[in-house]
């Protein structure tokens, strides 16, 4: 049997109340090596592996009550389901988002063959992320990861048989289709997502816990995010991801992704920070250059981005501090430490790097360990 069928809900062991409610907080993730690019229903074109965080998360509630409609109106051929057909009303922190809805109502509908029982309930979901929305920090991975989980959560409740590897696995295969790096965000320390030929069960379908044993140095590591732009994102992921086709670097860069995963597998698991550096600062200029070098081009990195990066530089070279910064699809800077060095490094970021953030604002996060069912 496929992967993709074992994820499909068949028939409900035990019976959902009228109505009812899960709570979930997910965590956000920081790729080390970075997903660029896609094709079909969302798979990767090539593995990625990112950090759990901690303190970046969001907290969903999912609301379900019984629908009044005929069973025979469900969602699963609609393309959007409007209102009448399925009502989904979305609040962010107590204020209603009917913005939100449409990104919402898509994801619904391409998970609802997965998940049939979801169209015999309206659908109210309150979410709150601990950063602030104008940060520039995308929520959709942390955002899809929660909402999948409320899902899981209404299945487990009619199939309370399924093991947790499933519900784990199927979360973050929902995840995936509202969001690619949100395959990511729903386990930790370490997760894999994307075939690759050393990591045993990886696969494009959903994310995995890194599978070896994970070196004390990257235990606890720390990432100080520092937020040099806070406004909306100038290239949406959708479009983003889209200059990787007919991109002439394309497959050298999908290649060298691989690669790079093995090495980073190598050095996670033998400590080797040196290493670590090279590959996850590379990996951010490769992302970087992917933009400057599609058509059309961008340039997301802002001039205070490039002297967090000479700073950094500087101060490694005068001091030899394992400290190294990534960067996501945006100007804000991923500051990457081990926990023993966290009193000197945090002294040079508030003293020599916080005058290049907006307002002086950043984020102090952690490796974390990834979602908790609330309620
Ligand atoms: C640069 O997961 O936001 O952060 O699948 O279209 O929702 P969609 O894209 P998204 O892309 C994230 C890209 C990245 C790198 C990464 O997180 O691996």
């Amino acid at each position: 049997m496929s992967v993709a069928l074992d994820f499909i809900f068949k028939a409900p062991m035990a019976t959902l109340p009228e109505k009812g409610s899960f709570t979930w907080k997910a965590p956000s993730n920081i790729a080390l090596v970075k997903y660029w690019g896609k094709h079909g229903m969302q798979l990767p074109k090539n593995p990625s592996i990112s950090f759990t965080l901690d303190a970046c998360h969001t907290i969903t509630t999912l609301e379900f009550k019984k629908n009044k409609k005929a069973p025979e109106v469900g969602i699963r051929d609609m393309q959007v389901p409007t209102d009448k057909e399925f009502k989904i009303d979305i609040f962010l922190d107590g204020v209603k988002k009917p913005e939100f809805r449409k990104k919402v109502a898509i994801f619904i509908t391409r998970i609802a063959k997965l998940v049939s029982f979801i169209s015999d309930y309206d659908l109210v979901i309150k979410t709150h992320n601990s950063f602030p929305h104008s940060s520039g920090i995308a929520s959709s991975a942390s955002g899809m990861a929660a909402l999948s989980l409320c899902i899981m959560s209404m299945e487990k409740a009619l199939n309370p048989t399924m093991t947790d590897e499933l519900f784990y696995k199927k979360a973050s295969f929902l995840a995936r289709l509202g969001s690619g790096s949100a395959s990511r965000s729903i386990e930790g320390p370490v997760v894999v997502w994307g075939k690759h030929q050393d990591m045993k069960g990886s696969n494009d379908l959903y994310g995995i816990p890194f599978p070896f044993a994970i070196h004390k140095n990257f235990k606890n590591f720390h990432d100080t995010i520092l937020l040099v732009d806070k406004g909306e994102k100038q290239v949406s992921s959708t479009i983003g991801h889209n200059l990787m086709v007919n991109h002439p670097f394309a497959k050298e860069r999908f290649n060298q992704a691989s690669k790079n995963l093995s090495l980073l597998s190598e050095t996670l698991q033998n400590g080797g920070l040196d290493a670590f550096i090279n590959i996850v600062e590379s990996e951010a200029l490769t992302l970087h250059a992917m933009m400057l070098t599609s058509h059309p081009y961008f340039i997301l990195m802002k001039p205070n981005t490039l002297s967090i990066i000479n700073k950094i530089w500087e101060f490694r070279a005068q001091t030899n501090a394992p400290i190294c910064f990534t960067l996501d699809a945006g100007a804000n800077v991923h500051v990457l430490y081990p926990e023993k060095e966290k009193t000197r490094i945090n002294q040079f970021i508030m003293n020599e790097l916080l005058p290049f953030c907006q307002k002086n604002h950043y984020i102090c996060d952690r490796v974390g360990f990834g979602a908790k069912q609330i309620l």
